[in-house]
């Protein structure tokens, strides 16, 4: 699927956002090797420490149906009041962790700044050196 397509699904899963707490919405979406893509918004907590981020909604819900291995994910974020994206978006050291889990160095990051353009990171740029089962010996 292309860059841009993967986006605009990104920018959509934002509408489903629950952030009554911080009133920033993120929008992911995930597209697996197969070519399925899953999308994923954040979903907060009163009591804060069970929110998940848009991105680890997205894996989620990939590794649930049988995906195990993936291509890219694209991030849209911003104000919940507003269509304007924060340009700066990236993904949280958690959610970077998670995709550690599942994806290889060459795993691409798509940080969306507005309809028209993004920024493109690998796993490896964003994750350097990152602790994975390969260390558990
Ligand atoms: N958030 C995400 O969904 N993804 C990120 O990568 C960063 C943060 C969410 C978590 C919380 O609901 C809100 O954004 C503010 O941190």
């Amino acid at each position: 699927m292309d860059i841009n397509k993967l986006c605009a699904l990104a920018i959509d899963a934002r509408k489903m956002s629950y952030a009554p707490y911080s009133y920033y919405a993120v929008g992911a979406a995930l597209l697996s090797k197969s070519g399925k893509v899953f999308t994923g918004c954040n979903i907060e907590n009163s009591a804060f420490s069970p929110s998940v981020c848009a991105e680890r909604t997205a894996f989620f819900k990939a590794i649930s149906e049988g995906e195990t291995e993936f291509e890219r994910i694209a991030i849209a974020a911003g104000n919940v009041n507003s269509e304007k994206l924060n340009a700066d978006v990236t993904p949280c050291g958690v959610c970077r962790q998670v995709m550690r889990e599942f994806c290889k160095d060459d795993f691409e990051i798509i940080c969306v700044a507005d309809t028209e353009s993004f920024k493109k990171y690998s796993l490896k740029e964003l994750l350097p050196n990152g602790f994975s089962g390969s260390n558990l010996k």
